[in-house]
């Protein structure tokens, strides 16, 4: 492409170029990057054991509860359980909760040989970072009632045999 309309748009550019006053920029006040000291961050914010970073990095195996295996982290457990897993897995634990209806496949029976037979952490994992359809849930439920549901799970009487 050549011709009278590469030249006009050459003089475009030179005049737009010519309009830029850049001195003006670097006298502007402006605030500067790290000019001001950064604010410190309370001891603990940012956890560097534990946590969700070490459900992902260890094996669902390596994961061991924190919680005493006693009748108030049960109880922990009952109530937490109440309030994030009863919409789908039900209040009898066998995956009849009225909101997981709605999912395919059915919220499974927590009761049931296939969830038992799980490791404590292997339930973990699965709580805290989802499973196939199962949300993951460690931004929603703290890892303490997530551990004490773990427990809550354990003290459930065991499926009935049909
Ligand atoms: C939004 C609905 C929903 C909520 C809330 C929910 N679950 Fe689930 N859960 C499911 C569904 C659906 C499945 C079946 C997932 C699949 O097989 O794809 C499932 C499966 C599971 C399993 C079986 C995983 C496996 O290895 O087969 C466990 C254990 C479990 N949920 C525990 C819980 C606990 C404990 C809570 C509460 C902290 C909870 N779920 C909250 C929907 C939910």
């Amino acid at each position: 492409m050549n011709g009278p309309g590469v030249r006009v748009a050459a003089l475009l550019v030179a005049a737009l170029a010519a309009g830029c006053d850049y001195a003006r920029m670097t006298n502007d006040e402006a605030v500067q990057t790290y000019e001001a000291p950064l604010p410190t961050m309370p001891a603990g914010t940012v956890p560097i054991g534990g946590g969700i970073e070490a459900a992902k990095r260890l094996p669902p195996t390596a994961l061991r509860s924190p919680l005493p295996a006693s009748a108030a982290t049960v109880e922990r457990g009952r109530a937490a359980y109440g309030n994030y897993c009863v919409p789908c897995h039900g209040p009898r634990a066998d995956g009849n909760g009225t909101v997981g209806q709605s999912f395919a496949p059915l919220p499974t029976d927590l009761r049931s040989a296939p969830v038992q037979g799980q490791s404590d952490g292997a339930l973990f994992a699965t709580i805290s970072l989802g499973f196939r359809r199962h949300p993951p849930l460690a931004d929603t439920v703290s890892e303490t009632d997530r551990w004490a549901v773990v427990a809550y799970l354990r003290a459930l009487p065991l499926r009935p045999s049909r």
